[in-house]
């Protein structure tokens, strides 16, 4: 696929698209967020990585940090939950909607096997008639715009059917669809042929998300379904903060910037962690997939995983910084072929 060049508008017109950033866990909390909104502002929404409500109807310290106002003032931001119980998400839901959120999305899509065997996430799929109940009460219990996240099934895409129709039952403000089911994990490609049938059977808003990498993806996907609306984008983005611009016509990612947007996370996490060595944790599952923008990424992403002090990351950085910077990402298995 070819690259969608600096300041040339892709052929589409896309101004009625919306782009989201997607949640992930471990990743995406309001520090980053702040970074990549000052530096690469353009992502219509952020969802959150998931809360996790437990019976006693509070939020960690660790939670509000990512998901209290406070800490995202500015930044469109949609909360998440990931939890089996509807009284639980009910709690959370509106304890969100009084932190001033418009909108608090459910995890149906989390593959993890420690969620999953807990009937969690994307473990919830399993049961359609439980997830019915569930969707019922929580429909039911709160006021106030409720999205779902999902997956196309736990084991075979043929359960999808059934979920849309559970799915159409209640007035789902937003259904955002990776469509694998959780056996593929992130590995298997996205399975577009049972995404084009779910929109002929689902009436709602949709947002398509999976394997967008580049401009020409999106613009590709767009063209194959255009009710799809709304393109979500994960580890695309974290590849390529510049991408959304990009896709709306502006400039590939530039090094300053990508620099400045560095230095900001590096600081941002110093200060909030106290320690160099979780700080260069958090950079190093960055790099790993900020190092397919770099030509050549290999030697420093080494030095990057081997350092455990802020002296030698710092170094393995500067000659990171010193690489030709691509204008896609480079990404060895496409996810999908259209
Ligand atoms: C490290 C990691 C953490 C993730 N955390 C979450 C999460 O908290 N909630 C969620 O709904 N999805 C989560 N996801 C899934 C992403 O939101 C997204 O659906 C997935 O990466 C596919 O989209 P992409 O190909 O654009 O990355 C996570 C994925 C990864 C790789």
């Amino acid at each position: 696929m070819k690259a969608a060049g600096r300041g040339r508008r892709l052929e589409r017109n896309q101004t009625a698209v919306e782009y989201y950033f997607a949640p992930m866990e471990g990743v995406t909390g309001a520090i980053y967020r702040a970074a990549h909104h000052r530096y690469f502002p353009g992502a219509d929404r952020y969802y959150m990585p998931f809360l996790t409500p437990t019976r006693d109807h509070v939020f960690t310290p660790r939670e509000l940090r990512n998901a209290a106002p406070e800490y995202n003032r500015g930044i469109p931001c949609v909360p998440q939950v990931l939890t089996k119980n509807s009284g639980d998400f009910c709690w959370a839901a509106r304890a969100l909607f009084d932190m001033g959120y418009e909108e608090v999305n459910l995890n149906l899509g989390c593959p993890s096997g420690t969620v999953v065997s807990k009937g969690k996430g994307a473990g919830m799929l399993a049961d359609p008639e439980g997830l019915d109940r569930f969707l019922d009460e929580i429909f039911a219990g709160v006021e106030g715009k409720i999205s779902l996240k999902t997956r196309l099934g736990l084991e075979s895409p043929e359960e999808f059917p059934r979920l849309l129709e559970i799915f159409g039952k209640y007035p789902v403000s937003l259904l955002i669809i990776h469509p694998r089911v959780r056996r593929d994990f992130y590995r298997e490609p996205v399975r577009l042929e049972e995404f084009g049938r779910a929109l002929e059977l689902y009436r709602g808003p949709v947002c398509y998300n999976g394997g967008l990498v580049t401009a020409e993806d999106c613009a590709r996907i767009q063209g194959c379904f255009p009710q799809a609306d709304r393109l979500m984008i994960g580890q695309g983005l974290l590849a390529n903060p510049a991408l959304i611009r990009q896709i709306k016509g502006g400039g590939p990612p530039e090094r300053e910037e990508l620099r400045a947007f560095h230095d900001q996370l590096l600081h941002s996490y110093l200060e909030a962690f106290g320690s160099p060595r979780s700080t260069i944790f958090h950079m190093k599952e960055l790099w790993t997939y900020l190092s397919r923008l770099f030509q050549g990424a290999e030697k420093p992403l080494k030095g990057i995983r081997k350092a455990e002090q802020m002296a030698p990351y710092q170094s393995a950085v500067d000659a990171m910084f010193r690489l030709p910077i691509r204008e896609d990402a480079a990404w060895e298995r496409r996810l999908f072929e259209l």
